[in-house]
């Protein structure tokens, strides 16, 4: 079998330059509203600059854009290296990449025109949900049409990953977002009150478990032995691993509801299913960091491999948090405090945004017919940046917000409050400074590696490469 022709990477080279693209875009867009923090004239009165609307431009220019096209890239070259076949319906994918490219634009313009269902990560209007329906039944059509005609007997784990976060973001966009539309641009949910609120969480919290983690561990699945050139750890806990993590998440979605008028019944259900949520996900990433026994060396000359151990170690740190962020005493302090906003930065940041570039690494010059990327020495510079950026972040928040917490609930002994609201406000500047440098650096990064993508893929006629991946 003739594997150079057998392969579709044109699909597999788009969708990871656009990754970078947005990479960038994303998290410059969260450097500017990190600095209106700060600074809330930056908005310089323009409605379509305000943070109310450029928040969710970033949240969903990160997560979808940038965190979609990498979870679209890295499948369609997954799916295709275990299966040993070529991706299904070559126009299909294609449309899957422009179809996505269409519906980041179309959140570019609308979002910063204030057009929105206020549902956070799913704030885009009914026309663009359509679309990304039509996009993400096709995306589940090409990769699993292409796990059907496979010429190998096994289904390798990544794909089971792959598979349940396509198939699941399908439910959950479907019927997170089910509404009557009154307008070309506004919709009314048909869902109303607590259970339109249930819902949200739902798919929020879903959203979180299966787009930020679940189609995450595919990559890393598929990458961390790729790149350290070992076996996975223990396919055995890989598989339990795999069927533990999809059963639990489902179920935890109310934690982000606490002491709200959901029945107190269902809030401590999402409490309980969150704490369990621990083991599965702490095996995942125990079999993704010991797949690196006998390789340890290996981190001391491979700055991608650094990428990926410190992306499990930044997995490992959030997937301990939120379960005892779940806790309601705990949730008490928390919620509403820059420590969620700490939590979800050690996540997206520390675990999503590290795999994903140590993934592309891996893959870029695969993709472009190169013996390896342009330079390894700025693949290090790119580690320290991201690892320096993402520390500065986090610390940061923790800070700022646990004591913000303190600061609320603390009381005098007459029972009256012994901080106003704007001392605890003063009080985060200084830490909004600091998210903001670790932000910048963080983002320096991504620049960095916009340069050494380029050299890299500069003056080279794309050919498929015949590395088969064994499963
Ligand atoms: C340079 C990098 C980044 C910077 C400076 C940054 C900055 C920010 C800021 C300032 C906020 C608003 C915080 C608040 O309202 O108090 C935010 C929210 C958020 N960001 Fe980022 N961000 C970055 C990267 C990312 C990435 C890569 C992801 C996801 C993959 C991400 C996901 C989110 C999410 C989900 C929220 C909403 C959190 C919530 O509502 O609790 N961010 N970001
Ligand atoms: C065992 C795994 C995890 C559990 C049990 C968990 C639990 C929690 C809890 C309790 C909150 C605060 C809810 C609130 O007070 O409103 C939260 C917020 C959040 N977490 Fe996690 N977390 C986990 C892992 C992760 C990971 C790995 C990521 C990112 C990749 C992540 C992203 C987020 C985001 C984006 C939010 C903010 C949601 C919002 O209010 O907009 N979580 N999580």
């Amino acid at each position: 079998m003739d594997l150079q022709s057998t392969y579709n990477d044109k699909v597999v080279r788009q969708f990871a330059i656009m990754t970078v693209v947005w990479g960038v875009v994303g998290m410059l867009v969260g450097v500017i509203i990190a600095a209106q923090l700060i600074w809330p004239g930056l908005s310089l009165d323009l409605p379509w600059l305000s943070y109310g609307r450029l928040r969710p431009l970033h949240t969903n220019a990160v997560i979808f854009a940038f965190g979609g096209s990498a979870l679209f890239a890295t499948a369609y070259y997954v799916v295709q290296r275990t299966c040993h076949v070529r991706l299904a319906f070559d126009k299909l994918a294609a449309f899957t990449f422009w179809g996505w490219q269409a519906v980041i634009v179309l959140a570019a313009i609308t979002l910063p025109l204030g057009i929105t269902q206020s549902k956070e990560y799913a704030e885009l209007e009914w026309p663009i949900d359509l679309l990304i329906a039509v996009v993400w039944v096709s995306y589940a059509v090409v990769f699993l049409t292409t796990i059907g005609r496979r010429r190998v007997k096994h289904i390798y784990v990544a794909n089971w990953f792959y598979a349940a976060f396509i198939i699941t973001v399908a439910v959950l966009h479907i019927f997170n977002n089910l509404s009557i539309p009154v307008s070309m641009w506004k919709s009314y949910p048909v869902y109303s009150g607590v259970v339109d609120a249930m819902m949200q969480w739902w798919y929020g919290h879903n959203a979180v478990g299966f787009f930020l983690t679940a189609g995450f561990l595919g990559m890393m699945y598929y990458f961390v032995p790729k790149q350290a050139q070992r076996p996975v750890y223990s396919y055995r806990l890989s598989v339990v691993h795999f069927w533990a993590l999809i059963a639990i998440y489902m179920w935890a979605g109310p934690h982000h509801l606490h002491y709200t008028s959901l029945p107190n019944w269902a809030q401590s259900i999402g409490m309980v299913f969150s704490i369990i949520l621990l083991a599965p996900s702490w095996g995942g990433m125990i079999n993704g960091i010991m797949t690196l026994s006998g390789a340890w060396h290996k981190l001391r000359t491979d700055p991608i491999l650094k990428f990926m151990i410190v992306s499990l170690s930044f997995y490992g740190m959030s997937t301990f948090e939120g379960p005892m962020m779940s806790i309601k005493t705990v949730n008490a302090l928390s919620h509403y405090t820059d420590w969620t906003i700490g939590h979800v930065h050690s996540g997206a940041l520390g675990w999503v945004a590290m795999m994903t570039i140590g993934a592309l690494y891996c893959l870029i010059p695969r993709l472009f017919n190169k013996e390896s990327m342009h330079s390894t020495k700025l693949i290090d510079v790119h580690f320290w940046t991201s690892t320096i950026g993402v520390v500065l972040y986090a610390v940061s928040m923790w800070i700022s917000g646990i004591t913000q917490g303190l600061m609320w609930r603390a009381l005098n002994d007459d029972g009256t409050l012994t901080y106003s609201f704007i001392e605890t406000v003063k009080f985060n500047y200084p830490y909004y400074g600091l998210r903001l440098l670790g932000g910048v650096i963080f983002l320096s990064g991504m620049l960095i590696m916009v340069y050494n993508v380029w050299m890299t893929i500069r003056q080279v006629k794309p050919q498929a490469v015949a590395v088969i991946q064994p499963a």
